[in-house]
Formats: C-alpha cells, structure tokens, sequence
C-alpha cells in the first residue's frame, strides 16, 4: 500500500476516512460531551500532513450504529468542535447534500467534517451498488482518497474500501502505523510471545484464541471470559459471568496449549463480591472456591503478581481486555497491574484498543511507556485472528 510519503497532495482536495467513534456521555444541557478524544488525537499527525502539505481536507466518519437514519445524538458535532481545538483551526461539520458547495469554497490547509456517514444507510449496505452510488458521490468531492481509520479497516463500507476503488489512494500515518505494528507481530514476534486476553465474553474472542494459540509462547487469561475457563477445569464459579456454551470450546483450547507446548496462564486467585456493585461486600479467595452466590470482579493479588512475572521477561506482549471491572475502583487492580507490568518491561507492548486502551487512560498509566495503542478494537482482533481486512486489502490491490 502506498503512504503519505508516496503521493504529492499540494493543490489537492484530500478525502480522509477516519475513525472518530470515540465515547460520548450527557453534558450539562443536553449536550454531549467526549470522554476520551484518544481516536481524534490519532488522527492528527496525517491531517497536520496534509494541511501542511498545501491540501484542502474533507474527513468522513461515523459515530455509533446510526442504521441509515440521523439521530441528534449520533451527531458529530462534538467531534468537529474537539477536532477544532487539537488542531487550532475551526473544522466545519457539513451534511453529505452540501458537501459540493461546502467542498468548493474550502481554502488550502482548511479542514471540514461530514456528518456522521452511517446516517446514510448505504454506507453499510450489504448490496454493491448502493455502497458504490455513495462512493462515488464521496469521490466526486476530492482528488485523492486518504484510509486513515484503522479502527473501520475490518468493515466492507462505503467510505472504508469502495471509495478507495475510485481514486487514488494512500494509507495515513495511523493505518500504516497500525499496519505495520500488527504485521510485525503476526510474522516475526520477539519471543517469549506474550498474549493477555480479559474482557467480558470468551464468544468474542474465539477466534483470537484460536488463532493464537498456536503462535504464542504463554496466553494469561483474565477478565469476565476467565470464569469460562475455571468452569471447563471443572471449578464452581459462583454466579460470575460463565457462558456455558462454549465450555467444550474453552476444554479444547486448554487441552491444544498443553498439547503445543503453550504456557496457559489461569486466574489462581480472584476478588469475589457478593453483589455487582462499587460497595459490594468483597473477599479474595482462591480460584477454584468462588462461593456460591458471589461473581468475580478482578484477578486477585497472587494472580497480579503471577501475570506480571509472565509479562516481565517477555520479548512482545499483546494485550486485549480488562482483567476486572476496572470502572468500579474496587475491581481496578488487576488491569492496572498489567498495565503497569506492561509499562515496565522492555519488551514490544502492544495494547488493542477499544477497553483496554481506554483502561490505560482512566487509570492514568503514561500511555508513552508502551510501543503502540491501538485505535482499533475489531480490528485489532481481527487483524490476530490472521483475517484479511478489507480495507487493507483494498489499499493494497490499488496501490
Ligand atoms: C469501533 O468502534 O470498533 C469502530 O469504530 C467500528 O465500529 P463498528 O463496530 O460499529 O463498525
């Protein structure tokens, strides 16, 4: 795929496709207001590129699952306001119907928004021609098509491949980071090869795992999707988030790490409460004696220091998902001790985005110390799970 490097955009209206799904909450008066802006930061070293560079900018991006309809809320207002500011420059937010007269009074260095693109419903169509119909009305607005929304690249959509087709076209600075970051780990990672993997659901993750499994060296399981893993060793778990339905999936991994020599890191001890809540009644107990009627919320201080030992002397370590309910401080221990373990080895350290990215922010561990966060959640799961990602892909058929 082509960089920025390789093509000349001076004189030129630039299209960029970025990801600005970034999380909102309600404001003071209604308004919403952007709790981590970590995706629209991410995206600036390629716009200060191209308004240095002499080009007029034009970004597309979605927010949230709109499904072909505007809804206030999904705006992205808030998004062309905080853009404004990172950029010290006014961003202009401009619906898709007048985007060709907006386009056609832009300056050199000028910079606008559209409006959250997921609120035309072809922008996810699953029938060619109508992603196309939108494409090509994207195309007519620019010169040359920017992909810099790593976190869409897995999603066949509109703005994300089929207008790549129509124009010239180049990776931005942040998927060619991402690209490479990721390309790297899957053909040649420094070993011991280390994979973290927490979050809620193990349904989500079973192609991660089972792509990993593998490749790896170790693979620590921590996080809601560990209570699955207890169940398939045969433990109690309480009333801890189990999905019973994947247990023989779950049996079959253990049983493929053992017979591949992979080191299959096991909660050994967890902070049980007995009430899914901030003030709940918490007690560490071991691993295999959950008490009926409590959940898990975090890996517990045995379990800390084991996973920080895996990480320590390892050549790349990965990491996807939280280990606890690390909104609720009293469940925040175990993802910050692999943050903080992370941050501490010399290792390459890789952090999927989506909850665990946002966990390194809310818990305030100097997001410098790690080789890469990822923008993309899906993404980077998909991207582990060897999946070819369309909007790669397509970046490299036309390159
Ligand atoms: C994300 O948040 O992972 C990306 O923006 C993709 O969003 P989607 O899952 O709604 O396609």
């Amino acid at each position: 795929m082509k960089s920025l490097d390789d093509i000349d955009v001076a004189g030129k209206t630039v299209l960029v496709r970025a990801d600005f799904n970034v999380p909102l909450a309600d404001g003071p008066d209604g308004v919403r207001v952007i709790t981590d802006d970590g995706r629209i930061r991410a995206a600036l070293p390629t716009l200060e590129h191209l308004r240095s560079n002499g080009a007029r900018v034009i970004v597309v991006a979605h927010l949230g699952r709109a499904k072909g309809e505007a809804v206030p809320e999904l705006s992205l207002r808030p998004v062309a306001e905080r853009l404004g500011e990172l950029l010290g420059a006014s961003v202009s937010l401009v619906n898709l119907a007048d985007a060709p007269a907006a386009a056609a009074t832009l300056k050199w260095g000028d910079v606008m928004l559209l409006e959250n693109i997921r609120f035309d419903a072809r922008e996810t169509s699953k029938v060619p021609e109508e992603r196309q119909a939108l494409a090509a009305e994207l195309a007519a607005l620019a010169d040359v098509y920017v992909s810099d929304g790593f976190g869409v690249v897995h999603r066949n959509q509109a703005s994300v491949t089929d207008v790549a087709r129509l124009l010239p076209n180049a990776a931005g600075r942040l998927v060619h980071q991402e690209a490479s970051v990721f390309g790297a780990i899957m053909a040649e990672p420094a070993r011991p090869f280390v994979v973290v993997l927490g979050g809620s659901k193990v349904s989500d993750k079973l192609g991660v795992i089972g792509s990993l499994i593998t490749r790896v060296d170790r693979l620590l399981i921590g996080g809601g999707m560990a209570y699955t893993f207890l169940a398939a060793q045969g433990h109690g778990v309480g009333t801890s988030l189990l999905e019973a339905d994947q247990v023989e999936t779950v049996r079959g991994f253990i049983e493929q790490a053992l017979s591949s020599g992979v080191e299959l890191v096991l909660p050994v001890d967890i902070v049980a409460a007995d009430r899914f809540a901030a003030d709940a009644q918490t007690e560490v107990v071991s691993a295999d004696a959950i008490p009926d009627g409590w959940m898990g919320l975090d890996i517990g201080p045995r379990t800390r220091e084991l996973f920080a030992a895996r990480i320590q002397d390892a050549g790349t370590v990965v990491w996807n998902g939280p280990m606890g309910v690390f909104e609720m401080t009293p469940f925040a221990a175990g993802t910050l001790a692999v943050a903080r373990a992370m941050a501490a080895s010399a290792a390459m350290t890789v952090i999927g985005g989506g909850d665990s990215a946002a966990a390194v922010r809310i818990l305030d561990v100097d997001e410098d110390r790690f080789t890469h966060i990822s923008t993309g959640g899906g993404a980077s799961l998909e991207f582990l799970e060897g999946k070819t990602l369309p909007g790669l892909a397509v970046l490299e058929e036309t390159a």
